[in-house]
């Protein structure tokens, strides 16, 4: 297991950036890839129909896409590093008026739930929090919690996202970021960042049975870039 970036109550959202409450809106493309089946031919009505839909999030932070499918009544699980980062995801869904699902404490690489208990897993800028080949482990043991079939989410910095482009590459999915304004994930954490969108397709065509990539961009002030692999365990 690599190194763990130290996230703690403080430094998870940017208070100095007037951010007063915690992230608490879900990911706009998640929730039009699980709206709709317009966007995607791997996602099925079915999936979301199954009596007991067990999601998972990995990294679920501050609950904001949790409470996304709380909204849909799936029975809803998140799993993050530290207890700071539990209780973030606690209190914030408490200050939501949401019913509190079950957060623990959990890794990329060591999810602590049986195997084939989840329908779905949804991992939203977590897995690069691995790199090396521990990508490749963190993808095994997302494989190992979720039955045959079941429906996987991934979304990690692109290229051309703002802390990826200021990152140095030290070797095969090994970054290290180094981005002008301060932050406590430069210069220690390696990050498990994709180089281009092939690589991230063929890292994910090893591990599922059927994988479609996308890749999108917000460009404001500062420019962000997410490759998204919907896929079939
Ligand atoms: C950038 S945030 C994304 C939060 C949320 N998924 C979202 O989409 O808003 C990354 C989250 O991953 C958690 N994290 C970092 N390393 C992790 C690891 N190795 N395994 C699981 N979660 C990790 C962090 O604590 C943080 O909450």
């Amino acid at each position: 297991m690599t190194k763990l970036v130290k996230y703690t109550l403080q430094n998870s959202y940017s208070k100095k950036n007037l951010v007063k409450i915690p992230p608490s809106y879900p990911n706009e493309m998640m929730v039009k890839l699980f709206s709709s089946t317009f966007y995607s031919n791997l996602i099925k009505k079915k999936f979301f129909k199954k009596k007991n839909f067990k999601i998972l999030e990995v990294g679920s932070s501050s609950g904001n896409n949790l409470r996304y499918f709380i909204d849909r009544k799936f029975k809803t699980y998140g799993i993050e590093i530290n207890k700071d980062m539990v209780n973030l995801g606690i209190k914030n869904l408490k200050r939501m008026k949401y019913r509190v699902p079950e957060i623990k404490i959990g890794h990329n690489t060591k999810i602590p739930y049986q195997n084939n208990f989840f329908n779905c897993l949804v991992s939203i800028n977590t897995l690069h929090y691995s790199s090396g080949n521990e990508v490749n482990k963190a993808l095994e043991e997302y494989k190992r919690v979720l039955k045959k079939g079941s429906l996987v989410y991934i979304e990690t910095s692109g290229p051309k996202h703002f802390s990826h482009k200021s990152s140095k590459r030290l070797g095969p999915l090994k970054w290290i970021r180094k981005t002008k304004v301060k932050d406590f994930r430069n210069n220690s954490h390696i990050f498990g960042y994709f180089s281009n969108k092939k690589q991230f397709q063929n890292i994910l065509e090893n591990n599922f049975s059927k994988v479609e990539v996308y890749e999108r961009y917000e460009l404001s002030k500062i420019s962000l870039n997410f490759f998204v692999g919907i896929c079939i365990v």
